[in-house]
């Protein structure tokens, strides 16, 4: 029978190959690659053009429930929008329980804001926040059973953290059922401390976000997490490492024979603590985001660990508020001392022109090195590979074909729905000319196409990065 779809002479990036070949698709996945591929109901002409998978952002939130007022700008509409239009095909967004909920409750609520809005698949990591005796021994590994193969664990926020007890039986049940445990590593206590001093000398301007959370917060509670980690003999991954404090202990304990992951996103590449304010303005408010982003010598070091082994995933951390609104960074409509700020930056659209412009085609890293940050990896440890996150006969159709051409970055050209990108007036080098998800056209490089409902739930099956022994 006809292919539905053929993309032709694509120079075709995996995780571990670059070749030159037709892509063969029929419903929804690719059945075919090869030179000289018989004639598609549909032809697109991919000559001289970079093919690689569709992004897998395995780390961004959407629609996730805040405390009044404030509300996250993005929906599974909105975002999943935003993604596709920037090459992204897939996401993990969280589901989170909010203390004293079932984790049940918390899923089916996440079902609920995403199905029939997602215009590209999704599937939810877990927040644990309240881990009771139900949660432990029912719940959670049932959770695990049905899918839902991951969840973080944080350190931080008064609503969501758990004491050292807590995160140990937390971990247990990721090591005896093989979940993928992702860890928010800052000390509560020590931001605290620090935020209260800060304040009774008047410091609150949105810059002393940066000053209330040091790298050596991040570098403590990293390295309780890997201690806590090695204790319970689990793998763990770092989520949104910032710079070299942190890097080294994830080095350390991985000298030391420990399984750690780690992931790091663009804000640590792009965005300095700079800019969250030379002076008091409050406009700094649009780049507060946790752990903050520090200075250009830990830029370097974030890039020496794309460049070498020591991450393992690119994700956007995309937690997206308006700037100018009282559902945003002005609280009430009224500019507050730091402490109420929300926390987070929007990311999905720009997460992968970023690193093609400033790792590929900049010379950081290879090709194939990008596609396994921000796509294979991903999609391996939180079991979607190999349906997502790799081009091969039987994956999903979800591709991106690249154009090479100068850009400035502008928010007005962003498809998400906050009001400003941290990233404005920004050279990239290249955008998806071209986004595929299921086979179906969802970005032209002009327009976005949309179907909501096209996006469908993916339960995940055992991380595949996780030892053997343990799937
Ligand atoms: O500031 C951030 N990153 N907000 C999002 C929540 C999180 O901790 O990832
Ligand atoms: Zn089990
Ligand atoms: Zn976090
Ligand atoms: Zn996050």
């Amino acid at each position: 029978s006809e292919l539905d779809l053929v993309v032709r002479n694509a120079q075709v990036a995996t995780a571990s190959d670059t070749f030159h070949c037709d892509l063969g698709i029929q419903g929804g996945r690719i059945v075919q690659l090869g030179l000289g591929l018989p004639a598609g109901r549909r032809e697109i002409d991919a000559a001289g053009r970079v093919v690689t998978p569709g992004g897998v952002d395995a780390h961004c939130h959407l629609d996730q429930p805040m405390e009044a007022p404030a509300r996250m700008a993005d929906d599974f509409d909105s975002g999943t929008r935003s993604a596709a239009c920037g090459g992204t095909t897939t996401v993990i967004p969280f589901a989170a329980q909010h203390k004293g909920q079932s984790l049940r409750a918390a899923v089916e609520d996440y079902h609920r804001r995403a199905e029939g809005r997602a215009h590209v698949d999704y599937a939810f990591h877990l927040i644990v926040s309240d881990p009771t005796p139900q949660v432990l021994t029912e719940e959670l590994p049932a959770l695990i059973r049905e899918g839902y193969t991951s969840f973080k664990i944080y350190m931080t926020y008064d609503d969501l953290k758990l004491d050292d007890g807590q995160i140990l039986d937390v971990l247990d049940v990721a090591r005896q059922h093989g979940a993928m445990a992702m860890v928010h590593a800052e000390n509560a206590d020590c931001i605290e401390w620090l935020t209260r001093r800060l304040e009774a000398s008047g410091k609150t301007a949105p810059r002393f976000h940066a000053h209330s959370r040091p790298m050596l917060v991040e570098r403590e509670a990293t390295h309780r997490a890997l201690a806590l980690a090695e204790l319970v003999d689990v793998p763990i991954l770092i989520v949104h490492v910032s710079g070299r404090e942190a890097v080294e202990q994830i080095r350390t304990a991985r000298s030391h024979g420990l399984k750690v992951f780690a992931e790091t996103c663009p804000q640590y590449l792009f965005l300095t603590a700079e800019d969250l304010g030379l002076d008091d303005s409050y406009k700094g408010a649009r780049c507060i985001c946790s752990p903050p982003p520090r200075d250009k010598r830990n830029q370097q070091v974030i890039w020496d660990g794309l460049a070498d082994s020591l991450f393992t995933i690119f994700s956007s951390d995309h937690a997206p508020f308006k700037y100018d609104a009282p559902e945003g960074k002005k609280p009430g409509g009224e500019e507050v001392a730091f402490r109420h700020i929300p926390n987070g930056i929007p990311g999905l659209e720009t997460r992968l022109p970023l690193l093609y412009s400033e790792g590929v085609l900049g010379g950081r890293i290879t090709l194939n090195r990008f596609v396994e940050l921000t796509a294979t990896n991903p999609a391996k440890a939180y079991g979607l590979h190999p349906r997502k996150g790799t081009i091969a006969v039987g994956s999903d159709a979800d591709l991106v074909i690249w154009d090479e051409r100068a850009v400035t970055l502008r928010n007005e050209q962003l498809h998400h729905n906050v009001d400003y990108t941290p990233y404005e007036g920004i050279q990239l080098q290249a955008w998806p000319a071209l986004t595929l998800a299921g086979g179906e056209v969802v970005w032209d490089g002009q327009n976005f196409h949309p179907r909501q409902g096209r996006g469908r739930f993916l339960p995940c099956a055992t991380p595949s990065l996780l030892p053997s022994s343990r799937r």
